[in-house]
């Protein structure tokens, strides 16, 4: 199969037209500081993890260079565990990706179809040849298919129909560019391995840490270079917006501060977190920093009509940043929410051998694991 078409298998799967089950899938995560592969297997019906790993990636390597070497990377790490299976889910970051919640006044699917295509042109801010998209119908309720319209069309009276009609839609644009996907392709084949899904990385994360529920959700990722913030409203994706100030920022504001070595302060960094013998790291460097995170993802809030932030439920920490010391109990104070470390393993068995270190990698899985869930999760 065509790298164009496994995505859009993958864009179809998003909206649920077209499911492959699985009984096996090894999951990549290509972050910035280090590579995680985990790899899954499905048997009477549980889904049990048989493998996983970090890699720490060199510093020097830029996101583009990761992904020209990322099939000659993966080879090496290969040969360091025992997996067998040549082909994987991956993600492409999400500042690699658009994703957008537009409205639109179509009835049927069709319709909405034509409207859509029409309107993708408006709102990818590229090139649409440089881009593969597909969409997702999130408000559904004054939708109706084609064939449900068919099949209704005597039983629907006039009345109910204008109310139907004076109902806009909302509809999530995906796409991803063509040149990010096409070089994970060509390095993954070069090696003799090869790309089954490719996701935009905020899907994985929903994935793992979440269960199917109606409830409202902010999920912030923190890595090393990116933070990225994820609203589900209702159980719905609706924004995903990706910051370039994460772990790394904290890590050099730290080492100026303090003027130590970068080294040095990353490791001040990961020893005391909140609870540094400096006061100027906590009020100066970290409080605003996660200050400055958080009210990123309130503007975010602020574009929705229904989705504020008194209707959070619940706000859910992920990447290597968020096992930092206190930081759940200062966004807890500083959001008044409930606040909890993200759980990328709760849908997943593991025996006590393998179990021995997770719960301390659990901030570092979520995108792997998602990646590894997809198509092995019953719903
Ligand atoms: N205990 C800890 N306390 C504070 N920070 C930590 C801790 N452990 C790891 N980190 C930080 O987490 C970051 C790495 O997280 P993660 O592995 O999620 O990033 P990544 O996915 O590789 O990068 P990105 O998402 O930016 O591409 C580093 O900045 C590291 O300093
Ligand atoms: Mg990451």
């Amino acid at each position: 199969m065509e790298l164009e078409q496994k995505i859009q298998s993958y864009l179809n799967n998003v909206a649920s037209y077209f499911k492959k089950s699985k009984s096996h899938s090894i999951g990549i995560d290509f972050g910035n500081n280090s590579l995680k592969i985990v790899e899954l297997e499905k048997k009477d019906g549980k889904i049990k993890l048989k493998n996983y790993a970090l890699v720490e990636m060199r510093d020097d390597l830029s996101e583009k260079d990761l992904r020209l070497f990322s099939g000659q990377i993966v080879l090496n790490i290969l040969k360091g565990v025992s997996m067998k299976k040549k082909d994987f889910n991956i993600a492409i970051p999400s500042h690699s990706s658009f994703i957008t919640l537009i409205e639109v006044s179509g009835q049927t699917e069709a319709e909405i179809k034509g409207e859509v295509e029409y309107a993708a042109s408006k709102y990818i801010p590229v090139d649409l040849s440089e881009v593969i998209f597909d969409w997702q119908i999130v408000e559904a309720s004054s939708i109706l298919s084609a064939e449900t319209e068919k099949k209704n069309e005597r039983k629907i009276s006039s009345k109910t129909k204008t109310d139907e009609i004076s109902k806009k839609s909302k509809v999530l644009l995906v796409s991803i560019m063509k040149n990010v996907s096409s070089e994970f392709q060509k390095a993954f084949n070069d090696n003799n391995l090869s790309i089954d899904s490719i996701e935009v990385g905020c899907f994985s994360l929903q994935r793992s840490l979440l269960c199917k529920d109606d409830k409202n959700y902010l999920i912030v990722d923190i890595g090393k270079r990116i933070t990225n913030i994820i609203g589900i409203y209702k159980g719905q994706l609706l924004f995903n917006r990706n910051i370039d100030l994460a772990g790394d920022q904290i890590t050099k504001l730290m080492a100026k501060s303090l003027n130590v070595s970068f080294d040095r302060a990353e490791k001040l960094k990961k020893e005391k977190g909140f609870e540094s013998d400096s006061k100027i790291v906590v009020k100066n460097i970290l409080e605003p920093v996660f200050d400055s995170i958080m009210k990123e993802a309130l503007d975010d809030l602020e574009k929705f009509e229904e989705f504020k932030s008194n209707s959070i439920d619940q706000i859910i920490l992920s990447g290597g940043t968020s096992a930092m010391i206190g930081v759940k109990a200062y966004v807890e104070k500083k959001m008044k929410k409930e606040v909890i470390l993200g759980n990328p393993w709760s849908k997943i068995e593991y025996s006590k051998e393998i179990g021995k270190n997770i719960t301390a990698m659990r901030p570092f899985f979520a995108v792997a694991t998602g990646l590894a869930l997809v198509n092995l999760l019953d719903d």
